[in-house]
């Protein structure tokens, strides 16, 4: 079992650097990873839950479709390897007697380990090794492992990234996995503007306070007393680049120490907290390609509104 504190430690060193790089910026910005506290990622939970919030439902309907193939495609004695994890509820429609082996890997510590006892209780049988890892970087998977590995990184985390950086997930994600593996990507696609604003500002407020986390994060690591209530919520559509994009907009000015370097965040100042890229079946295709993966199959759902794509490492 790996040691909790440890993670947690090498989390805050990283979010404690990546606000100083973030702040540093003309325009403010933190990387969507650290929305990821436990709080966090129990808010993430509740999103999934949401009826505006259609990319886990959508997706969940076409693992279920697919899941009917997998026996076919595959050969015995898998691994599921799967990226950002979370809750481990998608994984559980795939799971079937040729699987015996679950690798969860994510950077919610914590939450990862409560996931895999659940998911333990319900399939006795899987060998389940939970690890925490930063899945940007290649990471080297377990030894005892079987070698027929697939991959999955599911609930459109691929629209996540900052500066252009999920080719390079792709690159490492091929070194993690290795060569003859599989990955499973789901990947939001472009619709109607109105379906996609609706789920990233739901009527609950919960998108709202998944993004207010942040402020409690930041006076945690930085002993900071900034106030929820100081900051609101804001997101939209950026048709221009397929983009969903979400803030955090000051109320009144405000300071911040980061590291003993002073920032000014002023009144109607935004702070980006997460992209959410759209793709169509072919930008999404290159970057596959570009990335060195080859496309094997793909699986939509009846409106065209999200896809699953299953890729081979050759
Ligand atoms: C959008 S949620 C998706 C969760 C789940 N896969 C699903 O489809 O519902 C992103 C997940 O990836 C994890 N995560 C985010 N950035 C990560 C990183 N750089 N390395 C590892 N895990 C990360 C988060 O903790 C969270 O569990």
């Amino acid at each position: 079992m790996q040691n909790y504190k440890k993670f947690d430690k090498i989390e805050n060193i990283s979010f404690i650097k990546e606000l100083e790089i973030g702040f540093s910026k003309k325009n403010k910005k933190i990387p969507s990873r650290f929305h990821y506290d436990l709080n966090g990622s129990k808010y993430f939970e509740e999103i999934t839950k949401l009826n505006e919030y259609y990319v886990t439902k959508t997706e969940k309907k076409i693992l279920k479709q697919l899941s009917k193939e997998m026996k076919n495609i595959f050969d015995n004695n898998l691994t599921f390897i799967e990226f950002g994890s979370g809750s481990a509820d998608k994984i559980s429609v795939l799971i079937n007697d040729k699987v015996k082996f679950y690798v969860p890997l994510d950077i919610s510590y914590d939450f990862l380990l409560k996931s895999s006892i659940k998911l333990a209780e319900r399939f006795p049988d899987l060998s389940i090794i939970p690890s925490y890892c930063d899945y940007v970087k290649k990471f080297i998977l377990p030894k005892k492992i079987s070698k027929n590995k697939i991959g999955f990184f599911l609930g459109s985390s691929i629209g996540n990234f900052y500066d252009k950086k999920e080719k390079k997930f792709l690159q490492n994600a091929r070194k993690t996995l290795g060569n003859n593996s599989f990955l499973f990507v789901g990947v939001d696609l472009i619709k109607n503007k109105r379906i996609i604003e609706k789920a990233y500002n739901d009527s609950k407020g919960i998108s709202a306070k998944f993004n207010l986390n942040l402020i409690n994060r930041i006076n945690k690591v930085l002993k900071t007393n900034l106030k929820q209530k100081d900051f609101k919520y804001s997101s939209h559509y950026n048709e221009k680049i397929n983009t969903v994009e979400c803030f955090l907009i000051s109320k009144k000015d405000q300071k911040l120490f980061i590291c003993n370097k002073e920032f000014v965040i002023k009144k109607n100042e935004k702070i980006q907290t997460e992209i959410s890229k759209k793709f169509t079946f072919n930008t999404f295709s290159s970057l596959t390609k570009s990335a060195g993966w080859k496309v094997k199959k793909y699986w939509f759902d009846k409106n065209k509104h999200y896809s699953i794509f299953l890729l081979q490492n050759q």
